[in-house]
Order: C-alpha cells, then structure tokens, then sequence
C-alpha cells in the first residue's frame, strides 16, 4: 500500500478500467454506459462478461396486453373524494405483470402491486425512473449494479432502464410504486432548513457488493415504453457485472431516516415533509414526530389548487383521518376540492386534546394537474367516502345556529389579545 490512501472522484465497485472508455482492460471485457441526458446528464459504466447485445436471434417480440392494470385506461376525477382499498393479491401475479394504474399525469404516475408469483424475468423500464415504497414486505432488489436488500419501510428508487428483478421474500407484499417519465427523483431541502431536514444524502444506500453471475441459459428481459412491452432473450446471465463506476445507481432509503420537521408554535404544511420533487409530483412522509405544542395540529381544511394529492397510509393512528381508513388504503383528494380534518379529530383539537406524538407513517404524493384516475383504480373506491365528513351536517357543534354570529364576534373580542405561552418575555 502506498503511503496514503485516496478517494476516486467517482463512486466505483469490483473491477474496472483506470477511466471510462480508457485502458487496456477495454480489449478484454464489454463497457456499457447507461447515459442520462443524451449523455450529457447523469452517467455510469459497466463492464460485462460478455457483449450486452448478445440477445438469440429470432427469440424478440412484442408482449400485447402484458400488465393490463398498469396500463388501465385513464379517465378525469371530477370533485369526488376517493378513498380506494387495498388490492387483493392475485395468485398468478408478480410485481410487474400485478401492477394497478392509480393516478397519472404527463410526467408522473402513482401504481399499486400486491405480488405473489416470482419474476421469471428481468425488467427494464425505459420509460421512467421509478420509486417503489414497501408497504409491506422483503426481499432482494437484484440489479445490474448489485443487489440491495430491502424490507418494510423501505423506499427503493430505480433508475430508468437498469435492469433488474424483484426476489420477494416469505409473507405478504404490498408496494406503492411511483413512476417519474422526465426526470429522476431529487432530493428536497429548502435553503432555510439545509441539507440535513428532513434527511441526508448519506441515508442513502447504494449497492456494494457485486454478485457476478457467469451462467449461460435463457435469459428474459423485458423492457417497457409507454405501454409497448417487449421481451428479449439472451444466452448469458445479466448480471454479468464484473465493477462498475458512475453515480446513475439505484438505492434505497429507509422511512425511519426521515427525520422531520416540526414546529410547537404552528402547523408545519406539507412542503416542510417533501423528501423527492420529481416533474409534475412530490413526494412527503408524515412520520412519527411530536405534536405541536400551542399550534393546530390536525392539517387546516386546504384546497390544493394545482396538485391531485394521493395518501397511502402505511402505519398508525392516522390522526387527520378519523378512523375511515386503515393500512395499505390510498385516499385521492382532487385538485381544488376541500379537504382536511374528519370531524373527530377536529373535534379532538377543539376539545383541547394533544396526544403528544402524532404515532403515524402516510407517503404523500401530489400530482400536478391535470391528472387523471385509472378505470381500474376507480374499481377500489370505497363508497361513501365523501360521507367521512359528514359529522360537518350533523353534529350540532358543527351545524347552523341563529346566534353563531353573535358567539364568533363575542369570541373575537375576548381572544383578541390571546398570546401564545411559549413566547418571549413582555413588559406588560
Ligand atoms: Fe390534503
């Protein structure tokens, strides 16, 4: 060993050539670039076996009606409320060929799969970087850059076109699964809070060890754009990665390391919990966190002007949701219709109620208008779920009373000088 060590510039793992494109190794094992931006953008490199082109002759051909879910006709929300249930596994399915459309735009889309077959496959999705988020389940993400082990809690993001597949473990699997079509996720922070709220780059977790393959066989990949779905073979293994080098990697990134942000004095909106800004989406955790102190802490009743909220619940009290919805449910609020606290919790808060902790996991993500609902999502909307607020009609505290005017203004007055207690000191 020389007498000190260094840092590559770029991330690299196993063997590789002393620069991308460059060295003698070149004659003897097969580069690949996966290049971003018309390769002017994001970029990796890796070397095979054998040649990535090796695929039979005669063996590629289009997939009609593949994935049928994901590829459900879209049709527009209107001002209804949704509240969709979880979907029931289906015994023949795996990730891919189980996916269900929920909600999409020009530039993103949310899916739902509940796998229960093994992939016999590989996959490659040329049409979007994608961010799975494990509702519940484990398993192997094996990729061409390694596998990454993954568990509930887990977001695990995809780059565009690397292939992969999915080894699920034992037990139950339910995955949310957003799909990003012109651009890769990136990390939010905003200048006020830094790089560190609500996480860090370093809580991502990126493959490290290699597991090379040199088998021959019959290999499938099957690669997606739009809704075309085409399958390959190839006579060698695809993971015949022997190192790689470049930072266009997938990863994952585990719920539990956002730490969020959190106000005693007012209510934090939902661009303080955003994690990844996508075109046209963005994603939020409401995590575990403490309660605000002085502040409202159910959500203000909002409209979203721009943005189709979607909430997958994955874990706790719900503590804005009034007890409709339970784990693994998606609510879809459209963009411009009301929304906000069910009249339980608000009665909570209005009854001076603070639990102390909001005991609570829901990934939010929001899509730009217009966007438009699945046929086949709209086959999960539970009915009635407009009628979750309707405590609003007929709790009396809620309701018409001749002399609520007078009450508010008679309130206003004696309010008006209402200080918060966690405040400076004052001289009067
Ligand atoms: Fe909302």
């Amino acid at each position: 060993m020389e007498k000190y060590e260094y840092f590559s510039g770029t991330p690299e793992v196993g063997i590789v050539p002393r620069a991308p494109h460059a060295g003698p190794l070149l004659r003897h094992v097969y580069e690949q670039e996966h290049g971003r931006g018309g390769f002017a953008g994001k970029v990796s490199h890796t070397y095979h076996l054998y040649p990535p082109t090796n695929w039979l002759p005669g063996e590629s051909r289009h997939l009609p009606d593949w994935a049928p879910a994901w590829d459900s006709p879209l049709r527009p929300i209107g001002g209804l409320h949704h509240l969709l249930g979880v979907a029931p596994p289906e015994p023949a399915r795996d990730v891919y060929r189980g996916l269900g459309r929920v909600v999409a735009n020009a530039t993103a889309a949310m899916n739902v799969t509940a796998p229960r077959a093994p992939m016999d496959y590989f996959f490659e999705h040329h049409s979007a970087t994608m961010v799975f988020f494990v509702h519940e389940g484990r398993g192997t993400l094996e990729t061409t850059f390694g596998p990454i082990e993954y568990g509930k809690g887990d977001f695990l993001i995809v780059p565009k076109g690397v292939t992969h597949r999915f080894e699920l473990g034992s037990g139950r699997h339910y995955y949310w699964m957003y799909e990003s079509f012109a651009g890769d996720p990136e990390k939010a922070e905003a200048p006020t809070t830094g790089q560190f709220i609500t996480h860090s780059r370093s809580d991502y977790r990126f493959p490290r060890s290699l597991d090379t393959r040199n088998e021959s066989g019959r290999f499938e990949i099957v690669s997606k754009v739009d809704a075309t779905y085409t399958r390959r073979v190839h006579p060698t293994h695809p993971f015949d990665v022997i190192g790689w080098r470049g930072e266009y990697l997938p990863y994952k990134f585990a719920v539990e390391d956002v730490r969020p942000l959190v106000a005693d004095r007012s209510h934090v909106p939902p661009s303080g919990h955003t994690i990844f800004k996508l075109p046209g989406a963005y994603l939020c955790v409401f995590t575990v966190r403490s309660v605000e102190k002085e502040a409202m802490w159910v959500p203000f009743f909002h409209k979203n002007l721009d943005y189709l909220e979607t909430l997958g619940y994955h874990f706790g009290d719900f503590f804005s949701a009034g007890g409709v919805v339970g784990p693994g449910m998606v609510t879809l609020h459209p963009v411009g219709l009301p929304h906000g606290p069910k009249p339980r919790s608000l009665q909570a808060f209005m009854d001076g109620a603070n639990a102390g902790v909001h005991n609570e996991v829901g990934i939010m993500a929001d899509f730009a208008n217009p966007t438009r609902v699945s046929e086949w999502a709209l086959g999960l909307s539970r009915p009635d779920y407009m009628s979750a607020w309707s405590g609003y009609t007929s709790d009396p505290r809620f309701t018409y009373a001749p002399g609520r005017l007078a009450e508010v203004r008679a309130l206003g007055e004696r309010l008006a000088d209402a200080r918060d207690a966690l405040r400076p000191p004052t001289d009067d």
